[in-house]
């Protein structure tokens, strides 16, 4: 027998990269209902609000309406449909989800076949309609016969199946490190920002630049790139007429003329490659940048909480309006990648 039980209204269900559940429920400052270790979820409750913007380790931001527990491998269709909420009213993408580990994977033929039927079962309905300003329709599978469901807003919340924005290498780039930065220009600004902010003919220097990933990428967005890195240069940014490559200290580098970006994938603390990177946007030496974190086996949080709190004492003693954000990335591991821009006041 199948068991429907309806949750609080202020559950949330976040996911997040495997081993770091404890760090998506730490910066929350929520209680746990669930965080079980590498399950690749949170459930948490006691927050009537969260901004997806503003958590790093959370891929995605549902609130949980739903559990259905125990159902039937002959008929998960009619508990399912009988379980999604009566409001929202209309939804505007229905996802089916599962974590982002090797159990869930398992699960993917299965989820192929059963998004087709609910899809239809909910336009015929017409609580299904394709209007991305609607809320989205989240079936999460656990496992097989348990189910969580949940909507995310558009507006706070990823917007990719999973919270996972999937890449493809390209051919042609010297390191899969690229798929870092692609994701970031993805994940942090929006379609007008990148209209605006990335253009042919800007200027950027890559800190730890080799063997040229991040390179590479600035240079299909038509950047002329400074790359800084005592290590060489591989495949066609070794020689390619937009790149300069200087064999130099990262920390001590400077350009002459300010730039329009800074990145930095330096492995060093977190705390000092953050104190950098704000010393470049204080001082005028770029508008924009994006670094990545290595964060330490233990006390990530903490790590990555200290090493912000240094940016921002540096730009809000400078008075600068500024936009920081960190996230996890798909495409990052032990590490999280941060985004700092300069705005006009
Ligand atoms: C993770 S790799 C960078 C990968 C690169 N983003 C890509 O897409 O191919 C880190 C790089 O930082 C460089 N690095 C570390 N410390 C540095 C320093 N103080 N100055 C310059 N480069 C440094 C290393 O030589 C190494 O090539």
């Amino acid at each position: 027998m199948n068991t429907t039980q309806t949750t609080k209204p202020q559950e949330w269900l976040l996911y997040c990269r495997p081993g770091f559940e404890r760090d998506c429920l730490q910066e929350t400052q929520a209680s746990a209902r669930t965080a079980d270790a590498n399950s690749g979820f949170i459930i948490i409750e006691g927050k009537p609000r969260l901004q997806y913007a503003q958590l790093t380790f959370a891929r995605q931001l549902i609130m949980l309406h739903k559990e259905v527990n125990n159902l039937p491998d002959r008929d998960r269709l009619t508990p399912l449909l009988a379980a999604i909420p009566d409001t929202p009213q209309k939804f505007g993408t229905l996802w089916l989800e599962t974590p982002d580990t090797n159990e869930g994977k398992t699960l993917s033929a299965f989820i192929r076949r059963f998004q087709p039927l609910l899809e239809e079962k909910l336009r015929a309905s017409g609580r299904l309609l394709d209007d991305a300003s609607l809320p989205r329709l989240h079936i999460f599978f656990p496992d097989k016969n348990r189910a969580l469901i949940g909507t995310s807003e558009p507006r706070n919340s990823a917007n990719a199946a999973m919270g996972i924005i999937r890449m493809k290498m390209p051919y042609e780039a010297p390191s899969r490190s690229v798929l870092k930065l692609a994701e970031a220009f993805e994940v942090f600004l929006s379609d007008d920002e990148k209209a605006q902010w990335i253009k042919p003919g800007m200027h950027a220097v890559d800190l730890g630049a080799a063997p040229g990933g991040w390179t590479w990428h600035l240079v299909q967005l038509g950047m002329q790139v400074v790359a800084v890195d005592n290590g060489p240069l591989k495949g066609v940014v070794a020689e390619h007429p937009s790149v300069k490559h200087l064999r130099q200290d990262g920390f001590r580098f400077r350009p002459k003329n300010p730039v329009d970006w800074l990145v930095c994938d330096m492995i060093e603390q977190p705390a000092r490659v953050a104190a950098l990177v704000s010393d470049w946007v204080a001082t005028g030496a770029t508008t924009r940048a994006i670094f990545n974190l290595k964060l330490p086996m233990k006390k990530r949080v903490e790590a990555l909480g200290e090493a912000l709190a240094g940016v921002r004492a540096v730009l809000d003693k400078k008075g600068f309006k500024y936009r920081l954000q960190a996230k996890q990335l798909y495409h990052d591991r032990e590490e999280v990648t941060v985004f700092l821009a300069k705005l006009k006041r």
